[in-house]
């Protein structure tokens, strides 16, 4: 049984938090401090582990569920989820208000923003979120809601214990996508073409924690059955929507007549490019629920809305040649070369067809002449195939059998996307690429080593792989065309100066598929020296929180590989210490794990997690297979019988100090 005052306390830290997760994620008002927020939710972290039955599935600690999920179950939509009529031109949308004026007579339009995103129904019953569903075909979508939960302007609950289904857009805002897309190369991912793709991606991820760290968004629009809940307008849909504490988009307008409605989307046409999120349009509905009605709908959309899209500024132009790029881990991205042309003040010849799946469902070919258009307004991409122009002399775009650069085998590679990458260990691409990871700011900092230096040094054989780099000399660096005295001394001063770099810097430049900064650091911080870190164990990888199976494996096979062997024998020949950024004496609890469950004598939660990490240990609040011992105070709750479940060491509070004192000495 739950003390009432308990339960009381719990309900209370829900309210609050969910009320500044309001305020944060949909209102962008935050009114306390991240650790203030922190507080909260430990708190209540701490008060459902000791009583499991408060963990109800409103609870904000259930954002990111636990585990991983096997799939989506198909779910069939209370009516239909349906597709827009599309309209380019101020001509079009004078059409259809006077198709629906001749229908209905005079009404009012609600001009909305359209959002580049993916559509969701989400259903609450007794104000509680149960289902979230993509639209699918239209009559049956995906249940995605332990991912949709994530979303932190999704409300787990309303303020009202109704029964209510909602639709919107799920989005990526752009400077998410932007720094996602970016990592991504870096780690030798294929890219997704725009943000509505890495939000429909995500969004189809099988692991929730994933979910909850690509940032996504939401907007609502759309009450289902609007009349239930005495609503009369759209207008009013929106306001009630607000009411219900989902994010509502805060751009939407009344407008009186057709020419409002024109002037709304010329208003955004050009402040679009300003938004945080992308827009392709604007959606133009009637606002009377009744005049909706009575509009009805056509065999594939409703007569009351209509979506005009911004006269994507495209022009038309031929595929003269498909590039191949190969990246640093060797993923070869297709980019189509065109006829010159100009689109919105810049000359374009060349867009990324980002990954082989996007070539084939946009059937793109050599030879065809196509539109291209600036996707958010920004990066240039290929809008439409002209199928009609062809005369069967184009040419299909496949993956390349060698790499384009080394010859070398071209292999298969399973992820988000079917990646197609060199093989060749000794590719001169991969090797560029990874050279200019290596002396990047993040890695190892080696200043006035461009890319262009770095493709000469290759060329003429004196770098064959990053270790090299600490072997050039005066001599080596006199022949390379354009380098002079005062470059050769300086650039020898920061190769001497990167052999201090720290062991996580080094980790970066190591160029590992899948470990960027991030995972640097906390490998730096659990192994203290490069040889440690070469000959861990997939197992051992896998107990660091953040680091998956995947990213496990990746490291082990890089270390075992004998070039990596060479390349660390060699850097250490030259000199380089890669000290880690945890000093030896202090990281007595590397590589372990600890959990604590009830109240301990000498320490507050906060402390023990400081102390643990201090001494280069690890801390977490979940209790997982993967924890190395689980630290048992007074009143222990529902952790002990998970650790005895799952074979987790179990330790008092003095037994754990002793630990450290031995360990320490
Ligand atoms: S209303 C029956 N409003 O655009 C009316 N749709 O091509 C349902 N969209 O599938 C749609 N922003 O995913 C509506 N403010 C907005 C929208 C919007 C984006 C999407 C939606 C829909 C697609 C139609």
């Amino acid at each position: 049984m739950v003390p009432e005052n308990i339960k009381e306390e719990a309900q209370r830290l829900r309210d609050e938090i969910e009320y500044h997760n309001y305020r944060y994620y949909v209102l962008s008002t935050p009114v306390i401090s991240d650790e203030e927020y922190d507080r909260l939710m430990k708190r209540l972290l701490e008060l459902e582990e000791k009583y499991p039955e408060l963990k109800t599935p409103d609870s904000p600690t259930q954002r990111v569920g636990e585990s991983h999920v096997e799939g989506f179950e198909t779910v069939e939509h209370t009516e239909p989820m349906l597709s827009l009529d599309n309209t380019y031109s101020e001509m079009d949308i004078r059409n259809f208000d006077e198709r629906v004026k001749k229908l209905v007579g005079q009404v009012v339009y609600v001009a909305e923003l359209k959002i580049d995103g993916v559509s969701i129904a989400l259903r609450y019953k007794d104000g509680i979120l149960v289902q979230a569903i993509t639209r699918g075909d239209g009559l049956r979508g995906d249940d995605i809601t332990v991912n949709v939960k994530t979303i932190r302007s999704v409300p787990l609950k309303l303020p009202e214990p109704i029964d209510l289904e909602v639709r919107g857009e799920i989005f990526m805002p752009v400077n998410f996508f932007e720094k996602f897309n970016v990592q991504r190369e870096e780690e030798g991912l294929p890219m997704f073409a725009n943000p509505r793709n890495a939000t429909a991606g995500t969004l189809h991820l099988l692991d929730p924690t994933i979910v909850s760290q690509r940032k996504l968004d939401s907007f609502m629009y759309y009450v289902v059955k609007p009349q239930q809940y005495g609503l009369k307008t759209q207008w009013e849909a929106l306001k009630f929507l607000e009411s219900m504490k989902f994010k509502v988009n805060p751009h939407s307008r009344l407008c009186e007549s057709v020419n409002e409605v024109i002037t709304y989307w010329r208003e955004w046409t050009e402040r679009r490019k300003g938004l945080e999120y992308w827009i392709d349009g604007i959606v133009v509905k009637v606002n009377d629920f009744e005049k909706q009605n009575e509009l009805g709908m056509t065999a594939k959309s409703p007569r009351w809305v209509i979506a005009f899209k911004f006269p994507a500024q495209q022009v038309r132009t031929k595929i003269l040649n498909v590039a191949y790029q190969v990246g640093r881990t060797g993923v070869i991205t297709p980019v189509a070369e065109f006829e010159p042309v100009e689109l919105e003040g810049t000359v374009i010849k060349r867009a990324s067809l980002h990954n082989f799946d996007y070539v084939s469902e946009k059937d793109i070919r050599i030879g065809d002449y196509v539109l291209i258009e600036k996707a958010g307004g920004i990066i240039p991409q290929i809008s439409y195939v002209i199928t009609d122009l062809r005369d069967d002399d184009e040419i299909p775009i496949e993956p390349p059998e060698k790499c384009p650069v080394c010859g070398g085998p071209v292999g298969k590679q399973s992820g988000e996307y079917v990646a197609y990458e060199c093989q060749n260990p000794f590719c001169q691409a991969k090797l560029k690429r990874h050279l200019e990871v290596f002396v990047s700011r993040q890695a190892l900092n080696i200043q006035g080593l461009g890319p262009k230096l770095i493709s000469k040094l290759v060329n003429a054989g004196f770098v064959k792989d990053i270790a090299d780099l600490f072997y050039l000399d005066v001599y080596m660096l006199s022949q390379i065309d354009g380098v002079g005295p005062k470059m050769i001394s300086n650039l020898l001063t920061e190769i001497e100066k990167a052999k201090n770099a720290s062991l996580d810097r080094l980790i970066i430049g190591l160029g590992i598929p899948g470990v960027g900064e991030k995972t640097a650091k906390v490998l730096a911080k659990k192994y203290t020296t490069i040889d440690d870190l070469s000959n861990t164990q997939v197992d051992d990888l896998m107990q660091i929180e953040g680091i998956g199976e995947e990213v496990a494996n990746s490291i082990v096979s890089y270390f075992n590989s004998d070039k990596a062997r060479e390349i660390i024998k060699k850097l250490k020949q030259a000199g380089v210490k890669a000290e880690s950024i945890v000093k030896e004496e202090n990281n007595i609890l590397s590589g372990l794990t600890f959990c604590v469950t009830g109240t301990l004598k000498q320490f507050s939660r906060e402390e023990i997690k400081n102390y643990i990490e201090s001494l280069g240990g690890h801390f977490t609040d979940n209790l997982t297979k993967k924890t190395n011992y689980l630290i048992v105070g007074d009143n222990p709750g529902s952790k002990l019988d998970k650790a005895v479940k799952f074979g987790v060491t179990t330790i008092g509070e003095e037994e754990f100090l002793k630990m450290t004192k031995e360990r320490g000495t």
